[in-house]
């Protein structure tokens, strides 16, 4: 019997492509660069199998240029560059990677509050131009954390983990959810005090987005929602770009509407809007949420489990609800 055939859009862990091996023929893009979409649809012809990244676009075209596709399993807890509804009209299975990535964001979402409250890119900026003449008592002063209210937007599982390393900080949690589907699985802590999403926005001191990219959560944070965010607050972003009007976030920073902001995910990645690159007041990372060897091996091997039981016959680790 001939061995199903796999093709993955970016160089993997070796001990992963060597699991897939074992029972696959594997084809994998070897490129700095993400797989361009004609290669990507020419080699999916004979293909049982597609793993692929964020940056790949998975829609209806890609999708009939593999007939044979069983799978297509995303590297990325996000799943909003798969069109699901086409997936499954051509009965292909899709699959994420949750849980072994929430751990790492949540940590990374904390080192972004950090950034930004406590002017650390700011700072190494300065000192990096030469320009720090010293210690001084008023010297680019931040925000202390303790006693103030960390509000999230989003309780799926980053949202959670983010919100319960809040007392490592004295900070008390306000949470708001939204639609069932938009990051709302599991239960809040009893003392996290659930809001309304405008109230949440205009009574906390940092704001935390843990939403994923839907219809509903588009520009969810648009000028609207950012004037009603005190004067004094911070905005983190590290679920997906769109969820952030970006040209009315870098007005609000600008006119010194917040305080500042930390995004670790863009609307056009990996372009970041122009006007944000000029302002002090905002930490702009290269969406390094998951980006540590333990979590992206982890990724690459759940999303390779996945391949293998669904080509084998079983049912999937971790489907995608669609
Ligand atoms: C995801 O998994 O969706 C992240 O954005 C990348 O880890």
């Amino acid at each position: 019997m001939s061995r199903p055939a796999v093709l993955i859009t970016r160089r993997l862990p070796s001990s992963v492509v060597e699991r897939l091996e074992e029972q696959c023929t594997v084809q994998m893009h070897d490129g700095p660069e993400a797989m361009p979409a004609d290669e990507l649809r020419s080699r999916l012809a004979d293909a049982q199998a597609l793993m692929c990244l964020l940056t790949d676009r998975v829609d209806g075209a890609v999708l009939d240029a593999g007939p044979g596709l069983r799978i297509v399993a995303n590297i990325a807890v996000g799943y909003d560059n798969i069109d699901l509804a086409a997936a499954r009209a051509r009965g292909v299975v899709v699959t994420n990677t949750p849980d072994v990535l929430t751990e790492a964001t949540a940590d990374f979402t904390w080192g972004l509050i950090l950034a930004v409250t406590r002017r650390i890119s700011e700072g190494e900026r300065t000192l990096r131009r030469g320009e720090w003449s010293g210690w001084a008592l008023d010297f680019m002063l931040g925000s202390d954390l303790r006693g103030k209210q960390l509000g999230i937007i989003g309780l799926g599982r980053i949202g959670r983990a983010v919100a319960a390393r809040a007392g490592a900080f004295g900070m008390r949690v306000a949470c708001a959810t939204l639609e069932p589907g938009a990051g709302a699985q599991g239960t809040a802590d009893a003392a996290w005090t659930r809001l309304a999403l405008d109230q949440l926005l205009s009574t906390s001191d940092v704001v935390s987005i843990h939403v994923p990219l839907t219809p509903a959560t588009r520009h969810l944070i648009d000028r609207r929602a950012i004037l009603r965010m005190k004067r004094r607050a911070y905005l983190v972003n590290t679920s997906r770009g769109p969820v952030v009007d970006e040209a009315a976030l870098a007005w609000a920073l600008g006119e010194g509407l917040i305080a500042g902001a930390a995004l670790d995910v863009y609307e056009q990645e990996p372009r970041v809007h122009p006007d944000l690159l000029g302002l002090e007041n905002v930490v702009l990372a290269p969406h390094l949420g998951s980006a540590t060897v333990e979590t992206r091996t982890a990724m690459a091997d759940l999303a390779a489990r996945n391949v293998l039981a669904v080509l084998s016959g079983s049912a999937p680790l971790t489907p995608v609800a669609g």
